[in-house]
């Protein structure tokens, strides 16, 4: 599906990316994965759940950067309808948006941002890719390609709880099928947990 042992920057080092579907993670792969968040998250929030990551929505799709038979980055993504004011939108629902330390600031996080939007294209019949992420790395995704919308948003807290969130929180929103200008004003609900 996807092309494999793209060059780093330095043209030095290979760097495959795959996308893999979430059914079709292997034993090893869920390994290498875990092994890639608890070196980021495990003092925090503790071991990483591929069913529910951090209490985040799953993911249908994983975007895979590997180098020397480890995982050095991910991006997930999940189809989902969701409602924005009167509107029902098929937007693919981005998270577990990480590259491990050794490999940053060589573009990586770049490259898996753009083949997580080619696997929503190829995917089909998705308007959008959504997410929402802390204010801080607002200008990775908005160098990516993705826009700030300043909405509220309506969702299922990672304890499993309804929450509202006013709007001012960065979420963002990058076209697939739809124009960017189609996206509509109003309430976000996000009929579930966010990625
Ligand atoms: C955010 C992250 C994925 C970026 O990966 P990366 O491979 O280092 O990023 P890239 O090299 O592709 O950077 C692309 C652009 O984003 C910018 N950028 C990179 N990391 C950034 C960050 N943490 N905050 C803001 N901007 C960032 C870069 O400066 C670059 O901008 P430029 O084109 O103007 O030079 C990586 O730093 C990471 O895994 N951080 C920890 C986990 C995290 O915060 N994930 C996001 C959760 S919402």
């Amino acid at each position: 599906m996807t092309p494999r042992g793209e060059l780093d920057e330095d043209n030095t080092t290979e760097i495959a990316i795959d996308v893999i579907a979430h059914t079709d993670l292997t034993t090893s792969d869920i390994g290498r994965l875990r092994r890639l968040f608890d070196a980021e998250y495990n003092q925090e929030f503790g071991e990483w759940d591929p069913e529910l990551p951090y209490g985040y929505a799953p993911h249908d799709f994983h975007i895979v950067a590997r180098q020397h038979g480890e995982v050095v980055g991910h991006v997930g993504w999940a189809r989902r309808s969701i409602h924005v004011g009167d509107h029902e939108i098929v937007v693919g629902g981005v998270g577990g948006v990480l590259v491990s330390d050794c490999a940053r600031g060589q573009r990586l996080g770049g490259r898996l941002m753009i083949r997580a939007a080619e696997s929503m294209s190829a995917a089909g019949s998705i308007a959008f890719g959504y997410l929402g992420c802390r204010e801080d790395v607002v200008s990775f995704y908005t160098t990516c390609g993705w826009s700030r919308i300043f909405a509220a948003e309506n969702s299922i807290s990672r304890a499993g709880k309804p929450v509202f969130d006013a709007p001012g929180q960065p979420l963002l929103i990058l076209p697939i099928e739809a124009p960017l200008s189609s996206w509509p004003v109003g309430e976000v609900d996000l009929c579930g947990r966010a990625w």
